[in-house]
């Protein structure tokens, strides 16, 4: 098999990416290890950036998003016994819109399979090699049979536990990484959401989120320790632990129902530099994770995508060279800054364990210098919304 650009992994990043070359007539082939009918059920993210929207419409994809997606203008921080809103809109101009990974995923495959796109799911054993030369193969089995892709460039979008980032040499990559004392319990329950907006609640019992994916459907997490086993959880036990999380404000309670899906996440801040070497250019979660509670993950992923399509866009139409030169260092301008602000929140909202009191006192005055002051307020919103420039 021969294409322009051989895509590795079927997420967010690898099928935006190939949505995108497609537009420009430029040919690429995916390849995923799991089946269509996983890669669309994965419960992840739920949170797009006014800049991932506006992609996503700008590029035909909009049409249920802007039906079944749910725009918030605001966000609520509840600690210490309070609820503070953050006017995100009134303060930036820009709001969130609520609409679940794998719903942006499932779009994505609609879009390239009608156009005649080419994603082989279920292929094991992929091999990136020939990278440093100029017509690197990609090699992989499919049905028990070897096979070869022939491609001018290999964009590995294939997440963490991915094989492109492994297949740099030694030495030419730098990991910049840190882990987090806890994890997060989410689930998704049917059960209609008490609540507009998101609720991060910070408490001595540590970190919950209320979120949501439908007028039916809640997403709610649970910061946990990170070597928690989730058969320690039975259902009645997560509701407890909610009820005495988010029921902190007088007269105010959730909405219980059955929960549909359960899972526990690691936390990790993790960069790798540079994002390219030689014909591989690397997006996503491949060369970056931050912790979920600034709820960037997916829209850095569509944010490298974006800068790559019009990268190749332009080797291959004008035969320019400078913007594939310049993607990794541009790319990370906007991975750092939600580095920043994903590893601030995390810090603001959860329980440290064996702290002496000094950091809790800390969290405290930060949220409510968030609550009371409004250029405070407006960097964690535009942080939140998405930041147009970098
Ligand atoms: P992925 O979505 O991981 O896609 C990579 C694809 O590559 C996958 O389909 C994978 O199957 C495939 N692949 C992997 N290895 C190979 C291989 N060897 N060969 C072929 N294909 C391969 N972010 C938030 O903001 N909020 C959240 O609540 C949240 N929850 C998360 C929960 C989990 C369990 C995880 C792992 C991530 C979560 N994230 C969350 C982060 C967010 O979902 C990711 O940032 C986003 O999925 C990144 O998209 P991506 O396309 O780069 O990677
Ligand atoms: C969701 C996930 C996040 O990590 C976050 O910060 C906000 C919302 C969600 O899944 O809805």
């Amino acid at each position: 098999m021969r294409t322009q650009v051989g895509i590795v992994g079927a997420g967010p990043a690898g099928l935006m990416l190939s949505h995108l070359l497609h537009l420009h007539g430029i040919e690429s082939v995916v390849l995923e290890c799991r089946s269509r009918e996983y890669v669309e059920h994965r419960v992840r993210a739920g949170v797009l950036e006014q800049g991932s929207v506006d992609l996503l419409c700008r590029t035909g994809l909009g049409e249920r998003l802007q039906r079944e997606g749910m725009r918030h203008e605001g966000i609520e921080l509840r600690f210490d016994g309070e609820s503070h809103r953050v006017p995100m809109t009134e303060l930036t101009g820009r709001a969130i819109t609520v609409y679940g990974q794998q719903e942006v995923v499932k779009d994505l495959i609609a879009a390239r399979l009608a156009a005649g796109g080419r994603l082989l799911f279920e292929v094991d054993d992929v091999r990136p090699e020939g990278l440093d030369t100029d017509s690197p193969v990609i090699r992989f089995r499919r049905d028990g049979r070897e096979e070869e892709l022939h491609c001018d460039f290999v964009a590995g979008c294939d997440g963490f536990h991915g094989v492109s980032r492994a297949a740099v040499p030694a030495g030419v990559l730098t990991t910049y990484e840190r882990t987090y004392p806890f994890a997060w319990l989410g689930i998704l329950a049917a059960a209609p959401p008490a609540v507009d907006e998101l609720i991060y609640a910070r408490t001595e019992r540590g970190f919950a989120l209320y979120s949501l994916r439908s007028p039916e459907i809640s997403r709610l997490y649970l910061q946990v320790a990170p070597d928690e086993d989730i058969a320690d959880w039975p259902d009645e036990r997560i509701w407890a632990e909610l009820r005495a999380r988010l029921e902190t404000v007088p007269g105010w309670s959730l909405n219980e129902g059955p929960i549909l899906e359960k899972g526990i996440t690691p936390m990790r801040s993790f960069v790798v530099e540079p994002m390219q070497w030689q014909r591989l250019y690397l997006a996503g979660d491949a060369v970056h994770i931050v912790p979920p509670t600034g709820a960037k993950g997916m829209n850095l992923a569509l944010a490298d995508v974006a800068l790559l399509g019009d990268a190749f866009a332009a080797w291959y139409g004008e035969g320019r060279t400078d913007l594939l030169e310049g993607y990794s260092a541009t790319a990370l301008r906007r991975v750092w800054r939600a580095q920043h602000f994903s590893w601030w929140m995390t810090s603001m909202l959860h329980r440290l364990d064996g702290q002496d009191g000094y950091e809790a006192k800390l969290q405290s005055s930060t949220l409510r210098y968030v609550a009371t002051s409004r250029p405070y307020a407006t960097s964690l919103a535009e942080n939140y919304v998405g930041l147009p420039e970098v």
